[in-house]
């Protein structure tokens, strides 16, 4: 089992089009035993994806592509344990949750932007960092769960 985590800057996009990434992202993880968490905020996205190795990194090659994002930034990757989303094709967490909700993880992504290696953990390479997004995501409901 792999994982990998990259952020990025999303080109100006509706909702209709966040949501259309998802959509096919939900589709496409599930049949090809992908699961993960995808972050929209602020105009930046932050995904953590995991799956077999070749799988993931067949799938970032196509993702860093794509035209709806750039100043793709790999923060790291590697060979885990065990899945963190194993429930979730791809979970999804964004400025539309409640603000009580949301302050937590957008304090976490904030600190996300420095220089992996040099920011203050947690940030979006370290597990506690997706731990909390994952505890976000049980508090907010089944809406998510996907
Ligand atoms: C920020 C971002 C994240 C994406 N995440 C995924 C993903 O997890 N899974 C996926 O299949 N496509 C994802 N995509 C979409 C792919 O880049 C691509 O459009 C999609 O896989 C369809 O590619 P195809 O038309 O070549 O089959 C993402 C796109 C963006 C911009």
């Amino acid at each position: 089992m792999y994982n990998l985590v990259y952020k990025s800057i999303a080109n100006t996009l509706t909702l209709a089009q966040v949501n259309e990434i998802l959509a096919v992202s939900r589709d496409f993880n599930a049949r090809h035993d992908i699961t993960g968490c995808h972050i929209y905020h602020q105009g930046f996205f932050i995904q953590y994806l995991e799956g077999e190795a070749e799988v993931v990194l067949a799938l970032f090659e196509k993702i860093k592509l794509d035209k709806r994002h750039r100043a793709v930034n790999l923060l790291s990757k590697g060979n885990i344990y065990s899945r963190e989303f194993n429930t979730w094709s791809m979970a999804y967490l964004s400025n539309q949750l409640p603000n009580e909700a949301f302050r937590y993880i957008e304090q976490l992504v904030d600190s996300g932007t420095e220089p992996v290696g040099k920011s203050i953990l947690p940030n979006p390479t370290s597990k506690r960092f997706w731990l909390a997004a994952k505890a976000l995501l049980h508090k907010i409901g089944h809406e998510n769960f996907n």
